[in-house]
């Protein structure tokens, strides 16, 4: 497979003032919980502008990639992982390729990108080699709707001009269905809409899942 470029720059540049605004509406705590008890080495797809890195407790001993293909996000990473307590490797790369080798990490972090990524099958599937037997992967991801009015809106935003506004993303995936089908078990997770209150209160999962 050739390696897809990811190369956004309206919303590289507004995604960290949006991310910084999600974060004050409650997303600091979320990416702590996200976070928090992990140790050892962590792999971090699509790591943006580096918003999880002040999060990781201090058990985590390196950050050993952070991942981020989109250029102008991956230069605002590298400033914050120069900034940030815990060792930081950041690397160009997708996640349907992880540029490590099988079983390496303690942990692989996803948070709000498996939306974004062009092939989730092959994203999760790439996690499942990467994490060691005994370690984790940990998400905070927005998710396909649990209601039919739901995911109505889902459909629509996600077939028209949601991924074109928002850097790819799309609102309504079944996340939680493709990381069990990629031979995860879901051991912890809560669901919740994120903001609230806020626009546009998004269906949200976040938790842990084991290599079955
Ligand atoms: C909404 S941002 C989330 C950033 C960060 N994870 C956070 O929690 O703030 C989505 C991120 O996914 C990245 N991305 C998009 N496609 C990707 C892919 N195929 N592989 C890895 N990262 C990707 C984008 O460049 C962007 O940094």
């Amino acid at each position: 497979m050739n390696d897809p470029t990811v190369h956004r720059p309206v919303f590289a540049r507004m995604y960290p003032r949006l991310s910084r605004a999600l974060d004050r509406a409650g997303g600091h705590e979320l990416r702590h919980r996200l976070l928090e008890g992990l140790s050892g080495t962590v792999l971090e797809v699509g790591a943006g502008d580096g918003g999880n890195l002040p999060h990781y407790p201090p058990a985590v001993t390196a950050v050993v990639r952070a991942l981020e293909p989109e250029p102008r996000l991956r230069r605002s990473l590298r400033e914050a992982g120069a900034r940030a307590a815990v060792a930081v490797d950041v690397v160009d790369g997708v996640a349907e390729r992880l540029p490590i080798d099988d079983g390496a990490v303690d942990a692989v972090v996803c948070s709000l990108v498996l939306c974004s990524v062009r092939d989730q099958v092959a994203a999760l599937t790439e996690a499942r080699r990467v994490v060691r037997a005994g370690g984790q992967l940990r998400f905070f991801e927005h998710v396909r709707g649990t209601d039919p009015r739901t995911v109505r809106w889902q459909d629509l935003a996600d077939r028209t001009v949601w991924p074109h506004i928002a850097g790819g993303c799309h609102t309504g995936r079944d996340t939680v269905g493709a990381i069990e089908a990629a031979g995860f078990t879901v051991t912890r997770m809560e669901r919740f809409r994120f903001p609230d209150p806020g626009f546009p209160r998004l269906p949200h999962v976040l938790g842990t899942a084991v290599p079955s």
